[in-house]
């Protein structure tokens, strides 16, 4: 990473938030990166290696058909469709989505552009596997409510949700903007069980920790049989 990568971040960030809009930034610095002016601070040849370690030891059945949030080029969504899932995974950014297809061409994962805060009603309570790495944590704090509603209604019933972020230290002006304790606690809800919430070590970034957290939404039960009594 350059000085120049964080500030490509900060700049364009600040812009979109004076003019209060939150996701404003991300279409702009996919656009400097496609034009070799700036470079997309997360990009990585190598998928995310929470993920690999928990999809290669997990004993939670992966589902049949996932989705991968803020997938940019898409090196996650892969590696999630290399285990046989039909993958579906968004962007808002429209260069990033380009970007994903260019470097896959032959993928079998469904690419779209799409809008966390306003996603399409046919992929709600749609996917067994929901997976966000560090999306929610990109928007700033006013719509991190909207955010996790949103990445909930993804889920069908007996589907898992896996979130990897970064954890909230000490204050800090965003982006990003980890999360807190309060806010793992908060993805929680009645019908969203945690099933476990780790601090990890990140293997690529020595001396950092990261969240990864497994929800499970139950699986509908049948109503239970009820006595009405023998007329
Ligand atoms: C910090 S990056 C994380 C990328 C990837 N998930 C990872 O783990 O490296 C956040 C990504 O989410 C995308 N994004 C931000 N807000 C979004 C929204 N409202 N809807 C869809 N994608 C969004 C950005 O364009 C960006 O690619």
């Amino acid at each position: 990473m350059t000085d120049a990568q964080p500030s490509a971040d900060r700049r364009l960030a600040a812009q979109a938030l004076a003019a209060d809009d939150p996701t404003g930034w991300f279409e702009p610095l996919y656009a400097e990166a496609a034009a070799g002016t700036s470079v997309v601070p997360w990009d990585r040849d190598e998928p995310n290696p929470l993920l690999v370690d928990w999809v290669t030891t997990t004993s939670t059945p992966l589902g049949g058909r996932a989705l991968v949030i803020g997938c940019g080029y898409g090196v996650d969504a892969e590696f999630v469709a290399a285990q046989g899932i039909r993958t579906t995974a968004f962007d808002i950014s429209p260069t990033a989505i380009r970007g994903a297809r260019t470097r896959f061409p032959q993928s079998p994962v469904t690419y779209k552009v799409a809008d966390l805060l306003h996603p399409p009603a046919a992929w709600l309570a749609a996917f067994d596997l929901v997976i966000e790495s560090i999306t929610i944590q990109s928007l700033p704090p006013a719509v991190r409510e909207a955010s996790i509603a949103a990445i909930r209604g993804f889920l069908a019933p007996d589907a898992t949700l896996l979130v990897i972020a970064d954890i909230a230290t000490t204050p800090a002006p965003g982006p990003p903007w980890p999360l807190t304790p309060a806010d793992m606690n908060a993805i929680a809800t009645s019908d969203l069980t945690p099933i476990r919430v780790e601090r990890l070590p990140r293997p690529d970034t020595p001396g950092r920790h990261r969240w990864r957290a497994e929800f499970h939404r139950p699986a509908v039960q049948g109503t239970p049989a009820t006595d009405h009594g023998t007329p």
